[in-house]
């Protein structure tokens, strides 16, 4: 499983690719209302400074609003930029018309199955069902990731399921035994992964016994 991170906070972005795990990232409008950025630089920073595809978001209502906006994204540098599509028929319209024009897209705000399928058919890249937000609501999000990956590889479709809405680690061991292709993580969350108070304690004790190791 890849690991995407979900934020457009550019420091977040810069310290994790320095780890040398990361290989995408995903934002959306709210990510990007919390740098105080204006969108265009911001995106841009981020495809410069990643290696692999950079998710930005249509806002467009309509088909051909969103294959404006993803035409001008794909400006950027096509083979990085991602188009976030919102689900539905304007968007599936916009999946269909861009996969002909080789841009590729993730389709978003994805909670069932169905959506999956749809989102497949019409030649979606990744798709990205919300794992927290059915959480939110008591639902099992990780049943639309089990569904999805076995649906795609049933049927034999290219599209990558992107494991999103990720709250807490336990979040990403599930998309893991789930098979997801991609968890795209926040940075807080990425940060808990690293941690464990075993290898804290044991860093610790190893560091301590070193000490009173006799230097000849
Ligand atoms: O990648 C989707 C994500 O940005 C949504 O997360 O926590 O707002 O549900 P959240």
């Amino acid at each position: 499983m890849k690991i995407f991170i979900d934020s457009a906070d550019i420091k977040e972005i810069r310290d994790v690719a320095s780890w040398g795990i990361l290989a995408g990232v995903t934002t959306n409008p709210t990510l990007v209302s919390k740098t105080g950025r204006p969108l265009r630089d911001c995106i841009a920073e981020i495809v410069e400074v990643v290696e692999g595809p950079v998710s930005v978001e249509a806002i467009s209502p309509d088909a051909d609003g969103m294959v404006k906006e993803a035409r001008e994204w794909a400006e950027l540098d096509r083979n990085k930029v991602a188009v976030k599509i919102p689900m539905g028929v304007e968007g599936l319209k916009a999946v269909s018309r861009l996969a002909k024009e080789g841009i590729m897209t993730n389709v978003t705000l994805v909670f069932s199955p169905n959506q999956v399928l749809l989102a497949s058919r019409a030649g979606a890249t990744f798709v990205s069902p919300f794992i927290g937000r059915l959480d939110d609501i008591s639902h099992d999000g990780m049943e639309v990731v089990r569904d999805a990956v076995a649906l795609i590889e049933y049927y034999d479709f290219s599209t990558q399921v992107i494991a999103a809405s990720i709250r807490h680690p336990l979040h990403v061991v599930e998309a893991m035994r789930a098979g997801a292709h991609i968890a795209t993580v926040p940075y807080d969350v990425l940060v808990k992964m690293v941690r464990h108070p075993l290898t804290d304690t044991g860093i610790k004790k190893f560091y301590d016994d070193y000490q009173k190791i006799p230097k000849k």
